[in-house]
């Protein structure tokens, strides 16, 4: 049975696939309008959400499919019956489990009980989904992924970490620009490097922007992600000399922004670039629930060939 909980899940080749496919189904949507048929999936979700339960939800109906929403209306699963519990029940009942959660523990959990396919759609350490987007709209824009050069500014969180880890399985270059002690999880990091040696493709974190003259595309996130309640203005100097802005484009002569969202407008991204000609980021907020099906086709339908 397979998962996604990670991106380290596919190879090389896999990705590539559901890239592919991704891409296939925003061209041709009529094609897949039953590859969920009579399937019904549950969307699970600790935390506020946009873009992945509205993405999942549409997405999931398109393709034949019923989604089924919980938000956890008594705090964190495992409060009020175990996350053992949680997916012998679930996994009685659909064929899919997406899940939102605080602590990656809890997916693991749920995957070791689950006997149905486990999504992770975002926990503290990665954000599969957002990246397996994020690569498919570099994807239509960059004939060869292992050409390009990503630059992520900011804090080296969940999203930085799957951009990592997802950049290094496919030989796309990534550089963490990010202020002293605010990186990526170095046991994260090490395992992209490592995954990299495969692929050739180069890794680097620094806290110079002077690291990324000639690069392709930037990329930022939040500054304080969700489950953190530290005030933005509290980080706001700290962070202010990696937001993306004209003068960063014009200096590293980067021709593509991205952003997961939500953003936080003239705090991590000006407004003038969001919404300016080098913007992606609509485009990469569509692709989710591309990238998505092509996920939830090939998990789910995996017991069937
Ligand atoms: N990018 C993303 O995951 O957005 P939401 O938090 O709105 O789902
Ligand atoms: N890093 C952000 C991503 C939101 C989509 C967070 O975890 O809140």
């Amino acid at each position: 049975m397979r998962h996604l909980l990670t991106t380290k899940e596919f190879n090389k080749e896999e990705l590539l696939e559901l890239i592919q496919l991704g891409r296939a189904m925003k061209a041709n949507p009529a094609g897949f309008r039953a590859s969920l048929a009579n399937k019904s999936i549950v969307t699970l979700f600790e935390k506020p959400s946009l873009r992945t339960r509205v993405t999942f939800d549409i997405g999931i109906h398109r393709l034949g499919g019923h989604a089924v929403y919980l938000d956890q209306q008594n705090g964190a699963m495992g409060s009020r019956e175990t996350v053992k519990d949680f997916a012998g029940n679930l996994s009685r009942w659909c064929e899919g489990i997406v899940a939102r959660v605080y602590d990656h523990k809890t997916l693991l959990e749920l995957r070791q009980h689950a006997t149905v396919p486990v999504i992770n759609s975002l926990c503290n350490l990665y954000h599969p989904c957002q990246a397996l987007a994020d690569f498919m709209t570099i994807a239509e824009n960059y004939e060869d992924l292992a050409k390009v050069k990503l630059a992520y500014l900011g804090d080296g969180n969940n999203v930085a970490h799957s951009l990592l880890i997802t950049g290094a399985i496919l030989g796309t270059d990534v550089t963490v620009v990010a202020p002293k002690g605010c990186g990526p999880d170095a046991q994260i990091f090490n395992e992209a490097a490592e995954l990299a040696k495969v692929t050739g493709a180069r890794l680097a974190v620094t806290d110079s922007v002077q690291d990324i003259v000639g690069f392709d595309v930037a990329y930022t996130d939040t500054w304080v992600s969700m489950g953190d309640n530290t005030p933005l203005e509290a980080v706001k100097d700290k962070f202010m000399p990696y937001q993306i802005n004209q003068g960063l484009l014009d200096n590293t002569g980067i021709r593509h922004v991205l952003h997961c969202q939500p953003a936080h407008r003239e705090m991590e991204i000006t407004s003038d670039v969001m919404d300016g000609p080098a913007s992606l980021i609509l485009d990469e907020a569509e692709n989710r629930m591309h990238a998505q099906n092509a996920v939830l086709h090939t998990l789910i339908n995996q017991g069937d060939k």
